[in-house]
């Protein structure tokens, strides 16, 4: 159970997309038919969720060598470089951007004693495996994440952490389905999540399809929900981990862990190993994406804000290890959330590919 609409589709030469800005007055696919037009995609989150920037990374490589017509294997596969070098800057924060691009690129290497069409071939059927991947991953994490759903619980969220923000599934929404599937009668609260509101406009949007029952509140009626006992369990997702279980996700998200510590309401991050990175030994170094000022001072074009103002806006908070009860992976829960046991769990037997990507430079700072 989801959206049953893909997120991100790649068929002849063309990545298709649910344009995610337009929802949830209109469902509108784009057609990217160059690396630019993915690159803008991402960057304006009309494709956005860690795990479906993964699919898109691999899916963008293929479009890069999409039209080269010469015969020399070696100048194909520094395109495929070239190309996850150009989408590496486009956003710095979801390492599941990075792992898709490595992965291209270690398949790219893997080519160079075949000819140009093989090369190609061999491309386009690795990024179709990150995709595939995806859509495994996000079933088993809501195989192990649908216990931690009790029948007749609250469910809270926020941002979207579903079938739109993965190949088609969802992390933490994918926890919810899959307890629904068990035949499990739960409520859910979407934050709205300022201040591009993909509470509001994706979580709602997704979760009403799936006839899940949902109630929008604003952020910052979390604390007053949580003090009415109308909260049994927080579960969010994430966009990058580090080695000691500190979790990167929307802004907001920490605000929660800590609210729900002090009312002893239990946290989890729903994530695949796709989404930790191990080379960060805690949330200290975790990129943090900065945007425009214009989505604070406004939204959808009309300004709500005192014109000249100045503005903060980090699309990321950092949410310390010590306050989430368990992370939900494919592989299991892992709690309590440590070093010792995000290593027992993510590294040994791992997806996990070495980052050869850089992230890019923050334009606002
Ligand atoms: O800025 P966004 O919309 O890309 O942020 C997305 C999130 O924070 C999600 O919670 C996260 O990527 C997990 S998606 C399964």
């Amino acid at each position: 159970m989801s959206t049953a609409i893909p997120t991100i589709r790649y068929s002849q030469g063309i990545v298709k997309l649910i344009d995610q800005t337009r929802l949830p007055h209109k469902l509108v696919f784009i057609n990217c038919r160059d690396v630019a037009t993915l690159w803008e995609a991402i960057k304006a989150l009309r494709v956005r969720g860690a795990p479906a920037l993964g699919v898109a990374a691999g899916f963008g490589v293929v479009l890069g060598i999409k039209t080269y017509r010469g015969e020399d294997v070696g100048e194909l596969i520094a395109i495929a470089h070239q190309t996850a070098e150009y989408l590496a800057t486009s956003r710095p924060t979801a390492v599941n951007l990075f792992y898709g691009l490595s992965r291209m690129r270690r398949r790219a290497e893997l080519c160079r004693r075949m000819d140009v069409k093989a090369a190609r071939k061999a491309l386009i059927a690795e990024a179709f495996a990150i995709y595939e991947e995806d859509r495994a991953l996000c079933r088993n994490i809501g195989r192990y994440g649908a216990a931690v759903i009790k029948n007749g619980q609250s469910v809270l969220t926020v941002c979207n952490a579903g079938a739109l923000a993965t190949a088609d599934y969802g992390t933490a929404l994918g926890v919810m389905y899959s307890a629904k599937a068990l035949g499990k009668n739960f409520k859910v609260y979407a934050c709205e999540t300022r201040p591009l509101l993909q509470g509001a406009r994706l979580t709602t949007w997704e979760l009403m399809r799936a006839k899940i029952d949902v109630t929008l509140i604003c952020d910052n009626m979390a604390a007053t929900l949580m003090q009415q006992g109308k909260v049994d369990v927080v579960i969010t997702g994430a966009d990058r981990i580090s080695a000691n279980g500190d979790s990167a996700n929307k802004i907001g998200t920490y605000m929660l862990a800590v609210l729900a510590k002090y009312h002893k309401i239990p946290f989890y991050i729903a994530a695949p190993s796709t989404t930790f990175d191990l080379s960060i030994t805690d949330g200290s170094k975790i990129p943090i994406e900065e945007r425009h000022p214009d989505e604070v001072t406004g939204f959808g074009g009309a300004r709500t804000a005192t014109p000249g103002v100045k503005v903060y806006n980090p699309a990321f908070d950092v949410t310390d290890h010590s306050l989430i009860t368990g992370i939900i992976t494919e592989r299991g829960i892992i709690a309590p959330v440590n070093r010792r046991n995000v290593k027992l769990s993510v590294s040994v037997g791992s997806t996990l590919e070495p980052r050869g990507v850089r992230s890019c430079g923050n334009a606002f700072r």
